[in-house]
């Protein structure tokens, strides 16, 4: 990022985003830092450490009310600080309504093409408009909009570029979405979608992770709005304005996670991880990694899992499949009910084929450290990724940077934004198409060392190519070249 801080020089970078990167609690009268393990907040920390600037996010706290507004701005990283945490406080009312209500319950299951799950009203609507602006006063409030860059993250945020921009129209302001867009077809399913476009064209800049989600988003305006499209150039004139929208792919921090993967760290959490879920010494080892969430097609593998023992028996008491998963959004049922679902899916699984000496599918919903999940991935001689809607999918990514051992195969969904990079050299499925999902991890188990090695060695050169490090120089840099033209 330091190359491309330089167009930003007198301008002060204000990172926008839902969840905070660090979270102050009180434990018994002593003020304790948390870093919560979120993937967005830990890739963007390291950035606003080394450019410095404000980042205003959702005081979330330990939810006592221990946290108080006289804490509502804090220099951090804790441990060197170098930028300002601008916190935004929510009433419970809001965490309902906007968090868990128009975020989690109408804009996730719109973009992910779940249309049956989604529940718009109007109570909904309204507090996330009203936390819209609320994030767009803090913003104001801690700011001088002339002299920033406001780089709003994510699906919390449709509205706050407009309720900046209406008060201080010469704003330089970009987002980041990082879920899938929809076409438009499905985006009309939605009442708001207007004000969803108009707001998201509010930026100068707008981002997504693959060519496909720019092609829906263009395509959503034509119908939508009265705008003028320049489709080559990734150029909406609206409102006597012009926005730029493109694909970024999000990458992760591929050498971290490799050494973290060799670390002796590692090594000692898979002597532990092993001695406490029985994990076998030999055969062969599937991983899955996802927070519970309906789009991540867990249940779709576990059908595959279950064809692939049922016709392929040779399998039987070769291939353990390891679900680490991690609760999600709790409070909306139909969180509740997937986890039911899938721990009920488990153990009929395990029943109808587990021996005394064999447990099919080993169930993780225990925390694991970085370096323990490291060496799960390590472990793993395959890694199945069975998304039905996915934004980028960074596990596809997570696994193939820690292969430093014996290479694996990733089996990956063609329904993930990842495919479009990492699709011709993984082997992919269908979530859908059970039996030919079933037939792919068979495939996988059968692959020869000199394929697997060849297949993983591209996987990683991609992986490596397009880490986190280039998507921010990429953001960046684009971001620089539009403040440049202004
Ligand atoms: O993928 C979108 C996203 O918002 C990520 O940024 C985040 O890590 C994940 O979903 C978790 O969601 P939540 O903040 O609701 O726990």
């Amino acid at each position: 990022a330091s190359s491309t801080a330089h167009a930003f020089e007198n301008r002060e970078l204000v990172l926008v985003s839902n969840r905070e990167p660090y979270t102050h609690e009180r434990d018994d009268g002593e003020i304790q830092v948390v870093r919560p393990a979120g993937g967005l907040t830990s890739a963007l920390d390291p950035m606003m450490a080394s450019i410095g600037g404000t980042w205003v996010a959702w005081g979330s706290g330990d939810g006592d009310g221990d946290v108080t507004d006289e804490d509502d701005c804090v220099r951090v990283p804790p441990e060197s600080p170098s930028y300002d945490l601008k916190r935004v406080f929510l009433s419970d009312e809001q965490v309902t309504n906007y968090y868990y209500g128009y975020s989690n319950k109408v804009l996730w299951p719109l973009c992910h093409s779940d249309t049956s799950k989604m529940t718009p009203n109007a109570t909904y609507w309204r507090h996330y408009q009203d936390t819209n602006w609320q994030f767009a006063d803090a913003i104001l409030e801690q700011v001088d909009p002339e002299k920033a860059v406001i780089w709003f993250q994510d699906y919390h945020f449709a509205l706050a570029p407009r309720y900046v921009r209406e008060q201080a129209p010469d704003t330089f302001c970009m987002q980041f979405w990082h879920i899938p867009w929809p076409s438009w077809e499905v985006l009309h399913t939605c009442p708001q979608y207007r004000e969803l476009l108009d707001g998201l064209l509010a930026n100068d800049l707008l981002g997504f992770h693959t060519e496909r989600y720019c092609e829906n988003f263009l395509e959503c305006v034509s119908h939508a709005l009265d705008a003028d499209i320049d489709r080559e150039r990734g150029h909406i004139h609206y409102d006597g304005r012009t926005i730029r929208v493109a694909a970024f792919p999000l990458g992760i921090d591929a050498e971290e996670r490799r050494t973290l993967a060799a670390s002796d760290e590692a090594d000692e959490e898979w002597a532990s991880l092993r001695e406490q879920y029985h994990l076998p010494d030999d055969g062969l080892l599937a991983v899955g990694v996802d927070r519970l969430d309906y789009t991540k097609g867990i249940e779709q593998r576990l059908d595959a899992l279950e064809h692939l023992w049922e016709w392929y028996p040779e399998y039987r008491e070769k291939l353990t499949f390891v679900q680490k998963a991690s609760e999600s959004r709790g409070e909306i049922e139909e969180y509740q009910q997937l986890q039911q679902n899938v721990e009920a899916e488990i153990a009929r699984i395990n029943d109808r084929f587990g021996t005394d000496d064999w447990t099919p599918i080993v169930y993780i919903d225990d925390h694991l450290s970085l370096a323990a999940l490291a060496a799960l991935y390590r472990e793993g001689d395959i890694c199945l990724v069975s998304s039905l809607r996915d934004g980028m999918n960074l596990v596809a990514k997570e696994f193939v940077a820690s292969q430093v051992d014996d290479p694996g195969v990733l089996v990956l969904s063609e329904l993930v934004g990842a495919h479009e990079e990492l699709g011709d050299i993984a082997l992919t499925v269908h979530p859908n198409d059970t039996e030919a999902f079933a037939a792919t991890i068979e495939k996988a188990g059968e692959m020869q060392p000199t394929e697997r090695s060849n297949r993983m060695s591209r996987l990683q050169e991609q992986v490596e190519a397009n880490d986190i490090g280039q998507w921010k120089r990429n953001v960046l840099g684009e971001a620089s070249v539009l403040l440049e033209q202004r």
